[in-house]
């Protein structure tokens, strides 16, 4: 492609799913209830972390921050892929399309960090229930909650100031859901090898790093139930398999997205429609629903709600 005399693009078209107008609305239909429901489940969760004086322990404000970020990853792309599937010009401005890369990888980025955390939590609350209150101090928390958001800000920017400097000139059919890295860097007018290279060590590397730290500290938790109390291993399997479902539903199609060479997953939407849509209204369900504690304290907060009424 002639970079000199192309003219420069001011908007990219959004692909989206495309298809005849019955699957547009059934589309369309089931991602608004799907958002409906994580915005709801996630502010209900938030609420009733930040209202309840008996959710008090490390583990609900690390619940309380993931549904916090689960809502932010899936408003960056879930309420403008919902009015594209009715829309005549599915565009979205260059603008926008950075604005949507930004924010995806500093709350994925921050996200991962924190899950993490999370399961060092778990970790520390398992293997040494003794300690856990003085090692998972207050201080330590909010480090690690400032940790994950330097983290995330750091990836993303790593990946921006490369991005935003890119020639766009001819080409400008995004052939995803959302714009992301590896589709829009395939449409810069200029040779892109070594810049797909850096996104692939820099978002392949940390999904694939995090996800392997994730899987071996799970593997720890389990070994030393097993050698230390046999009789609640199946406790803390029933625990742990929830993490590692979501873990697994999060990283699974970030890994193969980024950490690929570029071309064969990327424009996957069935991969992209799991993290940004599915994972963000299970957390709620598989964190908390299972956990009698935070049933019992959203009860409270509702009938307090209720009397007020
Ligand atoms: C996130 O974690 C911080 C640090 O522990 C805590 O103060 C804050 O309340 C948490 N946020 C939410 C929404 O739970």
């Amino acid at each position: 492609m002639d970079y000199e005399n192309g003219s420069s693009v001011t908007e990219f078209i959004l692909v989206g799913f495309s298809g005849d107008w019955q699957l547009q609305i059934f589309f369309f239909v089931t991602f608004s209830l799907i958002y409906g429901a994580t915005v709801v489940g996630n502010i209900l969760i938030i609420a009733t972390v930040a209202a309840n004086s008996t959710l008090r322990s490390p583990m609900y404000f690390l619940l309380g921050n993931l549904s916090f970020l689960d809502m932010c990853i899936t408003t960056v792309t879930t309420p403008k892929m919902i009015r594209d599937l009715l829309a005549e010009h599915k565009s979205i401005s260059l603008w926008g399309c950075m604005a949507q890369m930004f924010f995806m990888h500093l709350f994925g980025g921050a996200e991962m960090t924190l899950l993490i955390v999370m399961a060092f939590d778990r970790y520390v609350a398992i293997c040494k229930p003794l300690h856990y209150r003085t090692i998972m101090s207050h201080r330590l928390l909010q480090s690690s909650v400032l940790l994950s958001w330097t983290i995330g800000f750091i990836h993303t920017m790593s990946q921006m100031v490369l991005i935003v400097n890119l020639p766009f000139c001819g080409h400008n059919i995004v052939n995803n859901i959302f714009c992301d890295l590896p589709m829009v860097i395939k449409l810069a007018c200029i040779e892109t090898k070594t810049l797909e290279l850096f996104v692939i060590a820099d978002s392949g590397l940390l999904s694939f790093i995090c996800f392997i730290l994730l899987l071996f500290s799970y593997i720890v938790i389990l070994v030393t139930v097993k050698h230390k109390s046999p009789g609640r291993l199946s406790k803390a399997l029933s625990t742990l398999s929830a993490h590692i479902m979501v873990v697994t539903l999060f990283f699974g199609p970030c890994i193969f997205i980024y950490a690929w060479p570029f071309g064969s997953f990327t424009s996957n939407k069935v991969l992209a429609v799991f993290y940004t849509v599915i994972t963000p209204v299970l957390n709620p369900v598989i964190y908390t629903l299972r956990n009698l504690e935070m049933k019992k304290a959203m009860r409270k907060l509702w009938i307090q709600q209720v009397s007020f009424m």
